[in-house]
């Protein structure tokens, strides 16, 4: 599909006043996205899980306006209060997708939204906040234009979900996601994701994620200006070819079962994304102590244990363990004795893969 296709059909109903409300996961990638082109075009493709407990709910109301203007009119409610922090974020992302949902403009739009996990936890909310959004917007366009089917609808989400944050586009499907166009995938695409549903070994099923919350604070250096980074960066050549080379060889771990080669690998692919923030220019660190100390003890228990537990990381200090689920009781018990210690407030938050984003 090109850009076109996401140009919605023409308007068959007057609605004057709608209501949507989704509940959509975060995702933790395996194989990171980490540079971009222009609108979300990721350098490279990524891999990734959707959760199912860490997830945002929303709901938007359209109501039909008078007024004539050439921009979306919006007004956003988070956690109970109407919150201006968000505003430049949903400013551009509506003023991008018009294009697409020009709709949008002949209504006021409400929105109103909470997550499932804490409030400050340290843990990103726009790829479930940005899909939950798509979504809404998706059912509305649904009910107002003529119905191109499930599987556009989808695509869309995804498709406007990427022009909101990029990661956002891999939590419109449940499972392991692929985003970024790829040879060795069929229908892959830079424009949105693909659940990968074939010959996946039952290894991963019910996968989990224990989320160690090392830092609830705000992340120094955001996301944006990491990718950014990105342009100039000595390595970055060298960092997405690496990075094609690592989605052919978890395509093949994923389908072959092999835990302990997923665990190097993923790892190597934490590894390298904070690699490629402490060389970048300037140079950063997001770590913080508590982190090296989870790693460290996370690949000594995996050597003594025999147990493939292995850790990754998104942009910030707090620490993903990722296991099987068959060996959910001694992880439980490795993670509430010895790196429960190193959270903040002893906080973390028990996750496993999730089966995609709910109408309510
Ligand atoms: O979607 P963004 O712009 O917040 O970038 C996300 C980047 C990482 O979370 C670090 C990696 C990824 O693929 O999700």
């Amino acid at each position: 599909m090109n850009l076109n296709d996401f140009k919605s059909g023409k308007i068959i109903n007057e609605l004057s006043i709608k209501e949507y409300s989704w509940n959509s996961p975060s995702n933790i990638a395996l194989v990171k996205y980490w540079g971009k082109n222009v609108d979300q075009i990721p350098k490279n493709p990524s891999i990734s899980f959707t959760l199912s407990n860490c997830k945002t709910t929303t709901s938007v109301k359209f109501t039909k306006s008078s007024m004539k203007s050439n921009s979306v009119n919006f007004d956003i409610i988070f956690e109970g209060h109407s919150n201006q922090n968000f505003r430049p974020k949903i400013e551009k992302y509506f003023s991008k997708i018009i294009e697409y949902c020009p709709y949008l403009i002949n209504f006021h739009i409400s929105i109103n939204t909470t997550n499932s996990f804490p409030h400050s936890s340290g843990i990103a909310s726009s790829a479930s906040g940005m899909s939950a959004l798509s979504l809404c917007i998706m059912s509305f366009e649904k009910d107002l234009t003529s119905f191109q089917g499930d599987e556009y609808f989808y695509k869309k989400a995804s498709f406007i979900s990427r022009i909101g944050s990029g990661s956002a586009c891999r939590s419109i499907y449940g499972g392991i996601n692929l985003w970024g166009a790829n040879d060795e995938f069929k229908n892959s695409s830079d424009l949105y994701s693909i659940k990968l549903k074939e010959n996946i070994s039952s290894n991963f099923n019910n996968y989990r994620d224990t989320i160690l919350i090392i830092d609830n604070n705000q992340k120094e250096v955001s996301s944006s200006v990491g990718h950014q980074l990105m342009n100039e960066h000595p390595f970055s050549e060298l960092r997405y070819n690496k990075a094609f080379e690592n989605i052919s060889k978890l395509n093949l771990i994923l389908k072959n079962g092999n835990l302990h080669e997923f665990c190097l690998l993923v790892e190597s692919e934490a590894l390298t994304l904070h690699s490629l923030m402490m060389s970048s220019n300037p140079s950063y660190l997001l770590m913080k102590p508590e982190t090296l100390s989870v790693i460290n003890q996370v690949q000594e228990f995996r050597k003594l244990s025999n147990i493939p537990v292995c850790f990754t990381l998104d942009a910030g200090a707090n620490v993903h363990i990722l296991y099987p689920n068959k060996n959910i009781r001694e992880v439980s018990e490795f993670i509430k004795n010895k790196l429960s210690r190193y959270c903040s407030n002893g906080r973390y938050i028990d996750d496993e893969i999730g089966k995609g984003p709910i109408q309510n």
